[in-house]
């Protein structure tokens, strides 16, 4: 479908003309001055200068020959805007194909088209932490809103489990059990089936030895040599791999399934590993990369650069491959396997410069074809309430996993005082209560800000909140609930002021998640949904809605809160959560 505001300046165009002047004068805004009008058209005041006459003869004229079954106002006003209100019945044919069209009749723009949303973040063998939320519930909501315009849209996990970090488990385990088979060059033998260590050893491995690579550099040396090891295929290297891989990646789910965040694909960075050795010969062969100091790296600086882009490092001196350059084969692997028309990172922003150097390489070396978009979007920081880093009690990173937990027990204690819900519905409702707290708080921001957690804020039923847009759903549904079959009702002409702006409200959708998309901004999303359920909200409070003895009027308003509480429900179902029965 059109967007409104095309259908009415299309009519306003149709008026400049008619009236004699040049239609592409007739751009129409929605209303500054709500008090007043609802859209406005400044045309006139540009038009008079071209054809020489007073702005509010151009505005009288063109609003006269505004078709009064569109416009239940069109005024000219001083200086010379023109005023619009639309009539009851544009309105009401409007939203009666919205609500009868599949999917509101959003234009799918995505059509054909596919791409990779690359977000999430994880790394096997660390437990996830309070920085891979926003990565995670960003990049599923973007990758939602691309699937509801029709995109073929590929979430991938892209796993950190491929450098120094595994080198240095392997480094430290042999250290602490050097008798184990892994570590015996002549053992050609079956490895054991089980983990020489459990999940919870595993995570307390990793930073041990991160602080002893700092302060040991025999040991640093042992964990880069064990690094390269695993990227030549060692046997024993793969095996205690493919131990933590076992372990780490049921967890990772678990806590994905708790954010109700899903990958279609659940690739790494040990899985660009195959398309290294091609990618780096042709990138030598055609001049790409070159030798630095017993490196191999690929310049990326550019003549325009205002600050230092120092070049993409391929193969260390040592041999081993990094982060650029599993990014850079993964891209390989994704153009041949997908071929997708666009790639977008969801990572931290500080991640800024190995994302435009990666950008760079793959551009010039023709890895990714100018008919792929490359998107980073680096997301801000999630800071505590007082706006310092998130730290827990002793000074830690804060388990994602905990802070999950916080908001669920906090959200339970009210849903049991309230006595929201029956004992055996308490927990599925305390969980969908928490994770909308949870991502609406996160999601309501511009992902490039850094914001403030706030539990208890985040959390409460009033205010710009996720539980409020549940609420608002939840009444809704108990309206159509009393009522009875509902769905195929009508939409009716609006009946009030408020039924009116609800109706408004309700065209904004195809507009607000079209902006959103184009500015990979979930935010926007949250800021039409706030204002839709105000809107809702306002309507409720002011019409005896089941109370209504005119039944044919009553069915008006039930058509009208039922399209109202479909649009809230598509919105979040993009961002991320879902309603409760009851709340
Ligand atoms: N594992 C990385 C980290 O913890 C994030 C991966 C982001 N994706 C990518 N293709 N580089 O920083």
């Amino acid at each position: 479908m059109e967007s409104i505001l095309s259908v009415i300046s299309a009519k306003m165009r149709a008026a400049f003309a008619a009236a004699g002047y040049d239609p592409a004068y007739g751009r129409v805004t929605v209303s500054n001055r709500p008090d007043l009008c609802e859209y406005q058209c400044s045309g006139a005041l540009a038009a008079a200068k071209q054809y020489h006459c007073a702005p509010m003869v151009v505005a009288g004229n063109v609003a006269a020959k505004l078709p009064p079954e569109t416009f239940a106002m069109a005024e000219a006003v001083a200086p010379g805007f023109i005023n619009l209100k639309l009539s009851g019945s544009f309105l009401q044919n409007y939203l009666e194909e919205m609500r009868t069209a599949e999917d509101f009749g959003v234009e799918k723009s995505g059509m054909g088209k596919t791409i990779v949303v690359d977000y999430g973040g994880a790394n096997v063998a660390k437990p996830l932490h309070i920085g891979h939320l926003r990565p995670a519930i960003i990049g599923e909501a973007l990758k939602r809103l691309y699937r509801f315009f029709g995109w073929n849209a590929i979430g991938d996990v892209h796993l950190g489990d491929w450098g120094l970090q595994m080198g240095l488990i392997i480094a430290e385990l042999q250290l602490r059990q050097p008798e184990l088979p892994y570590f015996d060059a002549d053992f050609s033998g079956e490895y054991p089936a089980e983990p020489p260590f459990t999940l919870s050893e595993l995570e307390e491995i990793y930073p041990t030895a991160s602080a002893r690579k700092k302060e040991d550099p025999a040991f640093a040396q042992r964990a880069h040599e064990a690094t390269l090891a695993l990227q030549r295929g060692e046997r024993g290297c793969r095996a205690i791999w493919a131990h933590i891989m076992a372990l780490s990646l049921p967890d990772l789910h678990r806590i994905y399934d708790k954010l109700d965040v899903h990958f279609e694909a659940w690739l790494g960075e040990s899985d660009a590993d195959p398309y290294i050795p091609a990618m780096i010969a042709r990138l030598k062969d055609e001049g790409y990369a070159v030798e630095s100091e017993g490196a191999l790296v690929f310049p990326v600086a550019e003549e325009t650069d205002k600050k230092e882009v120092p070049p993409c490092i391929l193969v260390k001196s040592d041999g081993a491959a990094i982060y650029a350059t599993t990014d850079l084969a993964t891209m390989v692997q994704r153009m041949q396997d997908y071929a997708p028309d666009k790639i977008l990172y969801v990572t931290d922003k500080r991640q800024a410069l190995h994302f435009e150097q990666i950008f760079r390489a793959a551009r010039k070396s023709g890895i990714v074809p100018t008919g792929t978009e490359l998107e980073h979007l680096g997301h801000g920081t999630m800071n505590g309430k007082d706006g310092k880093p998130f730290k827990t009690r002793d000074g830690g990173v804060l388990r994602l996993e905990q802070l999950i937990g916080e908001m669920t027990d906090f959200v339970r204690a009210k849903v049991v005082e309230n006595r929201i819900v029956e004992a055996d519905k308490v927990e599925e409702t305390t969980d969908q209560i928490a994770l909308a707290a949870l991502k609406y708080g996160d999601l309501s921001n511009l992902p490039t800000k850094d914001y403030n957690f706030d539990l208890e804020r985040f959390a409460a039923f009033e205010g710009n909140t996720g539980p409020y847009i549940l609420y608002t759903i939840v009444r809704v549904r108990s309206i159509l609930a009393k009522y009875g079959a509902w769905e195929q009702l009508p939409i009716a002409e609006p009946c009030s002021i408020a039924a009116k702006d609800l109706m408004r409200s309700i065209t904004g959708f195809a507009p607000a998640l079209e902006s959103a998309l184009a500015a990979s901004a979930p935010s926007q999303i949250c800021a039409y949904i706030y204002e839709l359920a105000g809107n809702v909200n306002k309507f409720y409070h002011e019409t005896p809605i089941l109370r209504e003895d005119d039944e044919e009027k009553k069915a008006g308003h039930i058509a009208l809160v039922g399209l109202a509480k479909r649009i809230l429900e598509q919105c979040i179902a993009i961002l991320g959560f879902t309603a409760p029965e009851r709340m």
